[in-house]
């Protein structure tokens, strides 16, 4: 079975927890499952990992770059300036789509940019836990060449 990698970088192992007022009360474990449950069906399965430290997060790209066929990447705050996940990305060879839960446009200046999303082919942001099963679509639907 093809494998869809699902990323999320730090401080997002706490989600439903974490300052539900902005990034929700659905958990990372409910967002897995929601995603897996959009990609079964086009005969995918969901490998998730989330990391805390941005060495980690390169270390599963490296690892993943040629065992997975696309991925969804919320980096959290390495949005900003995590130019090591950025350069990992940038040798990932199949699509991804960078994920955000909050609107970051709406947020603090500091969070405007994202040194990630020029390598994306496309990015989600402001609609919650439902844009992380939006890019999974996406994927599917830039798998199936129709895009
Ligand atoms: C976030 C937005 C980032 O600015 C923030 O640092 C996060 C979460 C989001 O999903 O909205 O950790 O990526």
């Amino acid at each position: 079975m093809s494998v869809l990698l699902l990323l999320n970088g730090p401080n997002l192992g706490i989600l439903g927890d974490r300052e539900p007022e902005i990034y929700g009360t659905q958990t990372l474990a409910d967002i897995e499952k929601a995603v897996a449950e959009e990609v079964h069906p086009a005969g995918l399965e969901l490998l998730s990992v989330q990391h805390d430290g941005e060495g980690e997060l390169i270390g599963a790209v490296h690892r993943h770059r040629h065992d997975t066929v696309g991925a969804i990447v919320n980096p959290g705050a390495l949005m900003i300036a995590g130019w090591g996940l950025r350069d990992a990305l940038a040798g990932y060879p199949r699509p991804w789509i960078e994920v955000h839960l909050s609107n970051v446009w709406a947020r603090e200046q500091f969070r405007h940019e994202s040194v990630l999303a020029p390598l994306a082919s496309g990015v989600v942001v402001g609609l919650g836990a439902y844009g992380y099963v939006l890019a999974a679509r996406a994927l599917l639907h830039l798998r199936a060449g129709d895009a």
